[in-house]
């Protein structure tokens, strides 16, 4: 059984202060927390550093939102997976949909930084999902299949046992998403979980599958409550520290919950 993976996505938010403050503030919450909880946070670059020297001595993990896949050279303005190993980051962040939408990351790139990572021990947590249009053409299932056949192509089976899948349909993120419906991210993550099985056999089995797009304190345990849904990944909801304590207070309660009807069972 894996925990409950629950992460926050910064994007181009926090200065380094509010990084610092909010991150000593987590820590001070979370510790002997529960132990069934992955916690992790992924600030913006200027931030890595400071708040590595904050959580190095906890459980929380770091993740980075990008990278490049070649160690070193002539890339100016792109980060190396060597850096941010060497400044104790866990987790990188690949094909999030703003990469996607306002950097034409695609998914024969994000293919050669997944195994860049995998390289470096670096774990990829690879964000896919569908766009409006295409749900609405009823295209979800292709769109995902396609993205994840890209990204897999010549993955070997031990190192996908270090993956972790984001399903977040691009309709659903940020100012002006859609809420989804638990119904439907149950159904997609169902199908996912098919795919993964589908590419990489016995070991698709476990791979994560985290959800986000406008998760908040109301939907957050309908959404853990879907089966094949391994955990959340937030924005806007997880920035304001009091909003994101709410949110793993009610996971905590979940967790404890659960945990009491299988030992009865
Ligand atoms: P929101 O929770 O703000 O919709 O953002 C989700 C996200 O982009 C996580 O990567």
């Amino acid at each position: 059984m894996h925990k409950i993976l629950i992460g926050t996505n910064w994007k181009m938010y926090k200065s380094i202060a509010e990084a610092k403050e909010y991150t000593t503030a987590l820590k001070a919450f979370f510790e002997n927390f529960s132990t069934d909880i992955e916690l992790f946070i992924i600030p913006s670059f200027t931030s890595l550093h400071p708040v590595q020297e904050i959580v190095k001595d906890s459980t929380i993990l770091l993740g980075a939102q990008n990278m490049h896949w070649q160690d070193e050279g002539a890339y100016t303005g792109e980060i190396s997976p060597v850096h941010l190993k060497e400044i104790g980051v866990q987790i990188i962040e690949l094909g999030h949909s703003e990469r996607r939408e306002y950097f034409n990351e695609t998914d024969e790139i994000l293919y050669k930084k997944v195994k860049a990572a995998l390289k470096h021990g670096l774990k990829p947590l690879i964000c896919i999902g569908e766009t409006r249009e295409e749900k609405e053409l009823f295209l979800t299932k292709e769109v995902l299949a396609t993205q994840l056949k890209t990204i897999f192509q010549k993955i070997e089976v031990h190192d996908a046992q270090q993956l972790w899948i984001a399903y977040e349909p691009r309709w659903a993120i940020g100012e002006g998403g859609k809420v989804a419906e638990p119904k439907y991210i149950e159904e997609v993550h169902e199908c996912l979980r098919d795919l993964l099985i589908e590419i990489l056999g016995e070991v698709g089995k476990t791979v994560p599958i985290l959800f986000g797009g406008s998760v908040n304190s109301k939907n957050a345990i309908p959404y853990l409550k879907c089966k094949h849904v391994s955990g959340l990944f937030i924005g806007r909801a997880a920035w304001d520290l009091d909003s994101f304590k709410d949110i793993l207070l009610q996971v905590k309660k979940f967790v404890e919950h659960r945990k009491k009807v299988r030992s009865c069972s």
